[in-house]
């Protein structure tokens, strides 16, 4: 049985906590950090950029899973890796030259991924399936946390899941929004590799709980 991992988001932390936020996500057994940064035009809002990740870096050994939903992430993009990011994923509905921000992250020693909104069909990031270590399926429309999950969005993983076994690809599978404990099992029954969870995660008393819960394992 593969367990998928647990990406907590900091977009449901207390903003004025951080460091706090990202030492119950290490001892909740979740493996990963996401970091969802928005620039109020690519999506209808606001949230922080690299020097969190520079000064969150030194306090936690997690993989920290940058989300750019912003318009030409070139250059942020670059800073996040920097900034000591593991992974950076970024939108194809945001950017003409894909495949060059693509090598341009790898390039600088990080995880590339690509990300897609839930109106964007697998077919539009296709021909970047070879060249990305993550794909990002977004199971809301980006902005804010706490939506409910597209429930359509849910055949995209069950697309990219046979593409990447067809085309032998490595990508791994990251699924986002509207993911608690009714609808984690669909996402892990679709085949998804990572669960993002942002309001799920910070609004539950027992963490380590939820986490496990998430993964599918007993509780
Ligand atoms: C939405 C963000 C998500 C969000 C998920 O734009 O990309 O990462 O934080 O939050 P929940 O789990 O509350 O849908
Ligand atoms: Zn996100």
């Amino acid at each position: 049985m593969k367990y998928p991992f647990i990406a907590p988001s900091l977009l449901s932390a207390d903003f004025s906590h951080f460091a706090a936020a990202v030492s119950d996500i290490e001892a909740s057994g979740a493996e990963w950090v996401h970091l969802d940064v928005m620039d109020g035009k690519f999506v209808p809002n606001l949230t922080f950029g690299p020097k969190l990740a520079a000064d969150l870096r030194p306090q936690s050994t997690a993989f920290f899973d940058v989300h750019l939903m912003v318009y030409e992430p070139d250059n942020l993009a670059i800073a996040f890796a920097q900034a000591g990011a593991d992974c950076i994923t970024f939108h194809t509905e945001a950017v003409v030259h894909s495949h060059r921000l693509l090598m341009c992250i790898r390039g600088l020693g990080k995880k590339a991924g690509i990300s897609m909104v839930p109106s964007t069909p697998v077919s539009g990031i296709i021909e970047l399936l070879p060249f990305v270590d993550l794909v990002l399926v977004m199971t809301v429309d980006p902005g804010f946390g706490g939506q409910e999950l597209i429930p359509p969005c849910l055949e995209k993983i069950k697309t990219l899941v046979q593409i990447r076994e067809q085309g032998q690809y490595g990508f791994l599978i990251s699924v986002d929004g509207g993911i608690h404990a009714s609808t984690a099992p669909l996402v892990r029954e679709a085949g998804a590799d990572v669960l993002v969870t942002g309001s799920a995660f910070f609004n539950a008393q027992d963490k380590a709980a939820l986490v496990r819960c998430l993964k599918g394992m007993e509780t």
